[in-house]
């Protein structure tokens, strides 16, 4: 309709290929259905601009009751931070320094990060470089990232946008130069064995990640039946190269809250007993049911490992309802219960080093979210740690955020941890209503609201 050819339009490199077909048929295993047109939010582009597109300005100026917050976050108002005063360094590698007022870790790195691409990336690229060391970026561009030689252009277009960024006095060149994208490959039903093996031998890709068909934004060429591509992910298991999954079945008669369990069981499990040594993340987990996966697998150390949103930590599923529709708290995987969040909370601060900071910031233009179809996707990257740090905060844990966000992940990957360091210090301030945002503006989460730890200065120390 009128409204999927706007969408089209505005999608940066949208070339109307691979738009919804409204395809309802069962996957052949696993994966679950293939259709689009269940409501997911897929067919939303990596909007780079958007045109023509106005909100009346009613809805511009609605603002959920302030009070609406409290009853979305369980567990309250922040808990004050006791018996953390004045520690130092907890075991020889980690940062970890807080007195009741600051608070310095170790230079984090985001497992997991959409940046778009075109004018969108260029909005948004700094806020990250600001934060982060290493991110690891998601190949789900229109069309995706799917060969060595595109994961290299992106690579390339990510530095130039940093370089641009340094010249709007946005980050450090020290900054620049020290954040390393680190790139992945989309898979799809005809990704190459040999695309695999030339990407273990280079350096420029981490990962590949699997998208279901129809699961997530701009999935729509992941894969349908898992074993169509199971030479690849063998040939992935021989070269040590690690699979991040969006681990969600797509059968539009699973309840959309039930499929990342329904996942594990269908596909997640099948999977690692047919190819135990290769590498997983299950990406941005949210249940219950995954965080017991991950802590009580079995596998050796390096092979299975858990990203963890700041969404997830800090809400259920009542925040994209509370006070009105709330389309800035909506992102797939969904919120889910409130059992659901204090269990990844526990693992998140748990120590257990199979648990890592991911982002998932995933950047939607207003326009696109404020609409009647809305794209998935909280856009966090501008306040990231600030936001972990308010969920560690609240767990009384604030002492296991260095290693949850600079040190699991860096040592899953079989990197170094950050040289670096980032301080935040105690203090009230409001996350912005809205950002600028590729020629239109971005509404961050959480917008409005005031956290209570920030980010020192320019950032972290390069
Ligand atoms: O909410 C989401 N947004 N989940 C995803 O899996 C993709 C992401 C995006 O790219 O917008
Ligand atoms: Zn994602």
């Amino acid at each position: 309709g009128g409204k999927q050819q706007g969408r089209k339009a505005v999608a940066h490199g949208g070339s109307g290929k691979g738009a919804r077909r409204g395809r309802r048929k069962r996957g052949a295993n696993g994966l679950g259905a293939v259709g689009s047109g269940d409501g997911t939010g897929h067919g939303c582009g990596t909007a780079s601009s958007v045109q023509g597109r106005q909100l009346p300005g009613a809805w511009r100026r609605f603002r959920p009751r302030t009070s609406a917050r409290d009853d979305a976050i369980i567990g309250g108002a922040p808990i004050r931070p006791n018996g953390f005063v004045h520690h130092g360094p907890m075991d020889g590698v980690s940062a970890y320094h807080c007195t009741m007022d600051t608070l310095t870790l170790r230079t984090p790195d985001d497992w997991h990060l959409h940046l778009r691409d075109g004018a969108a990336l260029h909005s948004v690229v700094a806020a990250s470089a600001r934060q982060f060391g290493r991110a690891i970026i998601m190949p789900n561009l229109r069309p995706p990232i799917t060969t060595v030689a595109e994961a290299t252009a992106y690579r390339d277009r990510i530095r130039l946008a940093l370089d641009e960024a340094v010249g709007r006095g946005e980050i450090s060149q020290a900054q620049a130069a020290s954040f390393r994208p680190l790139m992945t490959l989309y898979l799809t039903e005809k990704t190459s064995v040999d695309e695999i093996r030339q990407a273990a031998a280079g350096d420029v890709v981490t990962a590949v990640k699997l998208y279901p068909a129809g699961a997530t934004t701009n999935s729509d060429a992941g894969v349908r039946a898992i074993d169509r591509v199971i030479p690849v992910l063998e040939a992935m298991a021989e070269a040590g190269m690690p699979l991040l999954v969006h681990g969600e079945v797509t059968d539009p008669d699973v309840d959309i809250f039930d499929r990342e369990a329904v996942f594990i069981d269908r596909v997640m499990i099948p999977l690692r007993t047919r190819l135990p040594q290769l590498k997983v993340v299950f990406e941005h987990i949210t249940t219950r049911q995954a965080a017991e996966y991950i802590k009580t697998d079995s596998a050796e150390p390096g092979m299975l490992g858990a990203t963890i949103t700041p969404q997830h930590l800090l809400y259920n599923r009542n925040a994209i309802f509370t006070g009105g529709l709330r389309p800035h708290w909506y992102c797939l995987p969904v919120l889910k219960r409130e059992i659901h969040r204090t269990a990844l909370v526990e693992v998140a601060t748990s120590g257990d080093p199979r648990f890592f900071l991911g982002t998932d910031s995933a950047p939607h233009a207003r326009a696109l979210k404020e609409v009647g179809n809305g794209c998935a996707g909280c856009y966090t990257g501008p306040h990231a740690l600030e936001l972990y740090a308010w969920a560690f905060e609240a767990a009384g844990a604030l002492d296991k955020l260095d290693a949850f966000a600079s040190l699991h992940g860096a040592r899953f990957y079989g990197r170094a941890p950050n040289t670096g360091t980032i301080t935040l210090k105690r203090q009230d301030w409001a996350i912005p209503e809205s950002l600028p945002f590729a020629g239109t503006e971005i509404v961050p989460l959480a917008a409005g609201e005031t956290l209570h730890w920030q980010v020192v200065g320019e950032g972290r120390s390069a």
